[in-house]
């Protein structure tokens, strides 16, 4: 039986960005239907422009946790201004990324920005950032029905990604969705969420 509105705006308020995880396997069965149910999204002329890699393998999520943190160390130097630092603090989010070798499955998400025809020609893909978010969504609160907590990590950039999974060229990732049973002993950041005044108003 569907949720009312009231029980699924309760269910949603509870979900929350988890940044440790315990060991505890993922079922891939569980799995599997979660990446199909993020395959139903509504998309740009129905040409379904993801792709979504599961690493399980410690040796793979090393590879990526080692070039993350690399990417993470520059970006923390170099590239972060004042103000989004003092955003993140807020998160305590710093160059040190344990969740990715922590957390049983990484899942690398990828944009295809164009296609490739039989003939070679590129065909494009359309509003495929769009596409790819309400996907991402869908797939969140899937994982999020199994009882799997989610961080949606977006280092920057992210094309290590691409290289270290064999994907083409024609794919862009976005962010590596990490995913497993939440650990208790994480310590929510107190953040609150905007009323619906500020969201949003009715002509
Ligand atoms: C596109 C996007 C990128 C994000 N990137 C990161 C990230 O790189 N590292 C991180 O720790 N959290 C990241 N987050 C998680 C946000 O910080 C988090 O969703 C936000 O603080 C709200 O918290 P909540 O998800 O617990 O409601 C990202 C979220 C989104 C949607």
């Amino acid at each position: 039986m569907p949720l009312s509105s009231k029980q699924l705006l309760e269910e949603s308020r509870a979900r929350r960005t988890w940044r440790k995880f315990l060991s505890d396997a993922v079922d891939m069965d569980v799995l599997r239907d979660c990446i199909l149910t993020a395959g139903t999204a509504p998309n740009g002329a129905n040409l379904q422009p993801w792709h979504y890699t599961i690493v399980t393998d410690p040796e793979m999520k090393q590879r990526i946790r080692t070039a993350a943190e690399a990417v993470e160390r520059e970006f923390y130097a170099k590239k972060i201004s004042d103000k989004w630092r003092e955003d993140l603090d807020v998160l305590k989010v710093n160059a040190e990324k344990p969740f990715l070798t922590e957390a049983p499955c990484l899942i690398a998400v990828f944009e295809e920005n164009f296609r490739f025809m039989e003939d070679g020609s590129r065909a494009p893909n359309y509003y495929v950032p769009t596409s790819v978010g309400i996907s991402l969504g869908l797939l969140i609160n899937a994982l999020r029905n199994a009882g799997y907590a989610t961080l949606t990590y977006t280092p920057a950039p992210a094309t290590f990604l691409r290289e270290l999974l064999g994907r083409p060229q024609n794919e862009t990732p976005v962010m590596i969705l990490v995913v497993g049973k939440p650990d208790p002993s994480y310590e929510l950041p107190p953040i609150t969420k905007k009323s619906f005044e500020e969201i949003a108003d009715i002509i």
